[in-house]
């Protein structure tokens, strides 16, 4: 049996780069004041027909949607907004005192795409999501959180890519233009396009297929048609992001794969060589609406999310190494009956007194036990055996000096610990 294509296991060796990776994020998270919401792994299809689009491949072709016994459509969620906006207004967050309301997910997602790195049918993404506030300020935190993320992890080769879809009316504007603008060429694109170009033809910008088409490169830009409203909003972001000291690349061809965005869009992109065909590391933006289409209060919002998967494979391209310790604090080695016994309770107490602890429970000799340590890269070895224990003295080895203390049972406990926090790592 194989899991199914497009997944992956995270086995031991990976599964620390994935825990420190996520500890760090929840740090960030923490310094930037957003709290951590946990979300069902699937809802009712609707949500996301409203909330992502019907007109996105996401909705059209990539989502995992199955009845259930009882008759629902149920999906498997392939994003984390919609469901924290559904969650947002069904527990009424936005009737708490304090807003705007700020949040952070991390977990699996789901998107029946063709595999290939860094696309996968199941990832993992971490996302913040910021509700109630309407200030350029809160857009340019996002996207600071964000560089910020990857940076504090090490990585270099990074551009920020933003663009403004500005809001309704502007929007309204640049769709007239662009239909008139691609309706000459209407037989020429694809039959996915000619669609769009009747539903929703920002859709056509996005095309893959018909990414280098004549008529692409003339497009009309959305940034021609902002209206004055939104060019100042766009204008304060850039300023607050220039405060910061944060870079960033303005590409009005950037429309990003869901509905739900107006005003700020933007997408995190990897430089590093060695990255792959897929450059893109995350994606974000303001979704004013969105929390209005799914029942809720006239609320802004604006968020961005990347997936671990991503992330890694920009840390491997640019060749950072996780500060990640692969070493055991202490190996018990045991000879005898007694001591074997005198074992299962020293390892007990020693882990209960906050000792990172592993013996051997294959009955090796003491030869292939003193190897495990070394395997496992102990930094300690207790010896343990009958004499040992009839003497109340066991022997604890520092393996990185060779010293050997002899010392009473009861009192391994405290000098491990003593030893441990002394700074040697
Ligand atoms: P998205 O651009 O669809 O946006 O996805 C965000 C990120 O998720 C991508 O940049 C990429 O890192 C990762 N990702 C997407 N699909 C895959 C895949 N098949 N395999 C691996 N990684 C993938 C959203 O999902 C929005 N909800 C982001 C957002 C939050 N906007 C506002 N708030």
């Amino acid at each position: 049996m194989r899991a199914p294509r497009g997944t992956q296991d995270i086995l031991p060796g990976t599964s620390e780069k994935w825990q420190f990776v996520e500890r760090k994020l929840m740090d960030i998270c923490h310094r930037y004041n957003y709290k951590e919401i946990r979300t069902p792994i699937f809802e009712h299809t609707e949500l996301f027909q409203r909330g992502v689009g019907d007109t996105t491949d996401i909705v059209q072709k990539e989502m995992y949607t199955f009845e259930d016994r009882g008759g629902r459509s149920i999906t498997l969620r392939p994003e984390g907004t919609a469901s924290t906006v559904r969650s947002f207004v069904q527990n009424k967050l936005f009737g708490l005192p304090n807003q705007p309301t700020k949040l952070f997910y991390i977990g699996p997602m789901f998107r029946y795409e063709r595999p290939q790195q860094g696309r996968l049918r199941q990832f993992v993404q971490f996302g913040i999501e910021a509700l109630g506030s309407n200030d350029p300020s809160i857009d340019a935190e996002v996207m600071g959180l964000a560089m910020n993320a990857y940076e504090e992890l090490g990585l270099k080769s990074l551009t920020l890519v933003m663009n403004s879809l500005g809001d309704k009316d502007s929007r309204e504007a640049h769709k007239q233009a662009l239909v008139d603008h691609f309706s000459p060429h209407r037989e020429e694109l694809c039959a996915d396009c000619q669609v769009r170009l009747g539903q929703n033809p920002l859709r056509v910008l996005d095309c893959k297929k018909d990414k280098d088409h004549p008529a692409m490169a003339d497009a009309p830009s959305i940034l021609d048609y902002l209206n004055d409203e939104s060019r100042s909003y766009f204008e304060k972001v850039k300023a607050h992001l220039d405060r910061m000291g944060i870079e960033y690349v303005i590409d009005p061809n950037l429309v990003r794969g869901l509905d739900y965005y107006n005003h700020t869009a933007f997408e995190i992109m990897s430089r590093a060589e060695g990255f792959g065909a897929i450059t893109t590391l995350s994606g974000g933006g303001r979704y004013n609406g969105l929390v209005e289409d799914i029942g809720g209060p006239e609320t802004s919002g604006i968020g961005f999310a990347l997936s671990i998967e991503r992330l890694l494979m920009a840390l491997e391209a640019e060749g950072v190494v996780l500060p990640i310790e692969e070493a055991l604090d202490c190996y018990i080695v045991s000879l005898g009956e007694k001591a074997e016994e005198a074992s299962v309770r020293l390892t007990h107490q020693l882990r209960q007194a906050g000792v990172q602890v592993d013996k051997d429970y294959l009955q090796r000799k003491m030869k292939g036990q003193f190897k495990s340590a070394d395997r496992l890269n102990a930094k300690y070895v207790v010896v343990l055996g009958d004499r040992e224990i009839e003497q109340n003295a066991v022997s604890v080895k520092d393996m990185e000096t060779g010293q050997q203390e002899e010392l009473p049972l009861e009192e391994v406990a405290e000098f491990l610990k003593k030893q441990l926090a002394g700074g040697k790592d």
